[in-house]
C-alpha cells in the first residue's frame, strides 16, 4: 500500500527530525493506540523511546507479562513496568460509587505515571497515542466517561517537566491506526484488541473492588475471551468482557451446596459506541463459556447473559 508507507516513511521522518537526539516518554497501556504510536516512533529514534507501563492491577489476566513480551521482547521497546497494584488497591478499598472509583483511578494514575516520569531525566518529549476521534471528543462536551477519558489521555502530563507533546497518530482514524499498526509489523490479534476503560476491572466488579474479586474476574475475563478467538468470533463482536456482580446465589457442585458470585458475560456490537447492540453469540458458544467459567474459577457458581441494548443501557455496568 503505497499511500500507507508513504504515511510511515514521512512520519518517522517528521518525528527524527522533531526529537532530533532528545528523550521522549511514552504510556504504553497495550492498548492500539499506545501501541502503535511506540512502535512507530521507536521505528525513528529507537532507544531515545522510554515507555512506562503503569500496572493498576485492574488490567487483564497476564497484561503485564504479555506487553512486555510483545513490546518489550518482540519490539525490543525500552519500558519500565511499574507494579502499583497495591496502590490501587488499598485506594479502593471499601469505595463502591461507579464515580468515585473512576475518579480514585484516574487520579491515582496521573499521580504514578508522574512519579515515574521523574526517574527519566533530559526529556523533551510526552508521545501519546491520540488519534483523530480523540481530537474532536476533546473538543465537545461529553458526559463523564468521555471527561475521565480525556482526563487519562492527557493525564500524566508532568507538569514541571515542562514536555512537549508528540502525537503521531493525531490525524488518524480508528482503522488507519490499525493499518500502519500492522504495517509496522504488530500482529493481527493485537491490532485489532477490543477497547478496554481506562479504569479497567475497577469499574467491572461492581461495588466494592478486593484482591479475590480481581483475581475470580480475570479468570473469568480470560476463558470468555480465550474462547472468543478460539471459535473465530472475536472479530464479529465490538466489546466482550465478564463483569462480577458482589451478589453470590446457591447453587450445587457434586454433593456440594455452594453459594458464590455471580458473573455476566458482556458482548456489544456498535459502530460509534454511542448506540450498541447485544451480540447474538450462538447458543452453543455460551453453554461452553457458561460451562467453563463455573467449572474452573473458583468462586463464580452462576453465568448469566446481558441482553441489554444501549440505550438505555451502557456497554459498561458502571
Ligand atoms: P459506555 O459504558 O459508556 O462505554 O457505553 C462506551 C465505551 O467507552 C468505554 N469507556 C471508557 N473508556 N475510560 C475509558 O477510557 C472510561 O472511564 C470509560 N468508560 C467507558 C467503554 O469501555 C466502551 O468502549
Amino acid at each position: 500500500n503505497w499511500k500507507l508507507t508513504n504515511y510511515i516513511d514521512e512520519t518517522i521522518a517528521d518525528i527524527k527530525q522533531r526529537v532530533g537526539d532528545q528523550k521522549v516518554i511514552l504510556g504504553l497501556s497495550g492498548g492500539v493506540d499506545s501501541s502503535v504510536a511506540a512502535v512507530l516512533i521507536h521505528r525513528a529514534i529507537g532507544d531515545q523511546l522510554q515507555c512506562i507501563f503503569v500496572d493498576t492491577g485492574l488490567l487483564r489476566k497476564d497484561e503485564g507479562k504479555k506487553v512486555m513480551e510483545n513490546y518489550g521482547e518482540h519490539f525490543n521497546l525500552k519500558i519500565d513496568m511499574v507494579d502499583a497494584s497495591e496502590r490501587f488497591l488499598s485506594k479502593l478499598a471499601g469505595v463502591s460509587d461507579p464515580e468515585e472509583k473512576r475518579k480514585i483511578i484516574g487520579n491515582e494514575f496521573v499521580a504514578v505515571f508522574d512519579e515515574e516520569s521523574h526517574k527519566f531525566t533530559d526529556v523533551k518529549f510526552l508521545a501519546q497515542g491520540t488519534i483523530y476521534p480523540d481530537v474532536i471528543e476533546s473538543q465537545s462536551v461529553k458526559g463523564p466517561s468521555s471527561v475521565i477519558k480525556s482526563h487519562h489521555n492527557v493525564g500524566g502530563l508532568p507538569e514541571e517537566m515542562n514536555l512537549e507533546l508528540l502525537e503521531p497518530l493525531r490525524e488518524l482514524f480508528k482503522d488507519e491506526v490499525r493499518k500502519v499498526g500492522e504495517e509496522l509489523g504488530i500482529p493481527h490479534h493485537l491490532v485489532h484488541r477490543h477497547p478496554f476503560p481506562g479504569p479497567g476491572l475497577g469499574i467491572r466488579i461492581l461495588g466494592a473492588v478486593d484482591e479475590e474479586k480481581v483475581r475470580i474476574l480475570q479468570e473469568a475475563d480470560d476463558i470468555f475471551i480465550e474462547e472468543l478467538y478460539k471459535n473465530k468470533l472475536y472479530d464479529t463482536v465490538s466489546q466482550a468482557f465478564v463483569v462480577l456482580l458482589p451478589v453470590k446465589s446457591v447453587g450445587v457442585m457434586g454433593d456440594e451446596r455452594t453459594y458464590e458470585y455471580t458473573a455476566v458475560v458482556r458482548s456489544a456490537n456498535t459502530t460509534d459506541f454511542m448506540t450498541a447492540t447485544w451480540s447474538r453469540l450462538p447458543y452453543e458458544f455460551l453453554d461452553t463459556i457458561s460451562n467453563r467459567i463455573i467449572n474452573e474459577v473458583r468462586g463464580i457458581n452462576r453465568v448469566a447473559y446481558d441482553i441489554s441494548s444501549k440505550p438505555p443501557a451502557t456497554i459498561e455496568w458502571e
